[in-house]
């Protein structure tokens, strides 16, 4: 069974723009294969929590040496990851939140990338423990951020969801933008529009490019 896994990083439901653009993403893939199994995890509403002192501790010892509290510490942790292992393929749409991601998906990398178990350091730098697998991040904001001289802010958020899913092994990652929302709605519908035209023409891609097929 073919898995994508649909995170939401925005708090606004329905109201929110980048979940607008996966959930036509989401629907898009299951057009193309009715029988896969969406996994939806809500970060913007049901974050994971900051990372505790137990959590901190329990990373850095070897597995075998854990007590069980410590394994209990990084329950939420291992869950997180095999959500992401299972998945052929990940939806991600995320609001810009002060120049980078917001608090939920900062924890949700928090929890799944981690040393040891998703990731090793080695001599020539920190090394992927992930099978490489698709992501599409749809990203929306107020202003722009990737429109040259008409960018007025910094983007502290796509550069670091590039560098965190390479960190651990996920390098296939495409990001859809959906830019300038404060500008109105007449701005909103022609991006939102883009989004999609974008997606309808490189989903297809997207799914050949993942090992397995979906
Ligand atoms: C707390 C907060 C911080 C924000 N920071 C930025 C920002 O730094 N740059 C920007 O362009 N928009 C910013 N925005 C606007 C949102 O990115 C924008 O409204 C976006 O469309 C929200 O996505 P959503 O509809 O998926 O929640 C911010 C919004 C909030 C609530």
């Amino acid at each position: 069974m073919n898995q994508i896994l649909h995170i939401e990083c925005s708090p606004r439901g329905d109201a929110s723009v980048s979940s607008q653009v996966t959930r036509y993403a989401v629907e898009s893939l299951l057009g193309e294969n009715p029988d896969a199994r969406v996994l939806r995890r809500d970060l913007g509403n049901a974050p994971p929590p900051h990372l505790s002192a137990e959590f901190v501790d329990a990373m850095l010892i070897a597995p075998h040496a854990r007590n069980a509290a410590q394994h209990d510490a990084l329950a939420l942790s291992e869950k997180l990851i095999a959500e992401l292992e299972l998945a052929d393929v990940v939806v991600m749409g995320t609001p810009m939140h002060n120049y980078g991601a917001p608090s939920g998906l900062k924890a949700w990398f928090d929890h799944v990338m981690r040393l040891g178990r998703t990731f090793t350091m080695t001599a020539q730098g920190k090394i992927g423990l992930l099978r490489d697998r698709p992501v599409m991040v749809a990203v929306s904001s107020g202003g722009l951020f990737t429109w040259g001289g008409a960018a007025r802010q910094p983007d502290y958020l796509t550069g670091y969801i590039r560098a965190v899913f390479g960190t651990i092994g996920i390098r296939n990652v495409e990001f859809v933008t959906v830019e300038g929302i404060r500008n109105g709605p007449e701005q909103q519908a022609i991006m939102l529009a883009s989004a999609r035209r974008w997606i309808d023409a490189n989903i297809v891609a997207l799914k050949r490019r993942q090992p397995r097929g979906i």
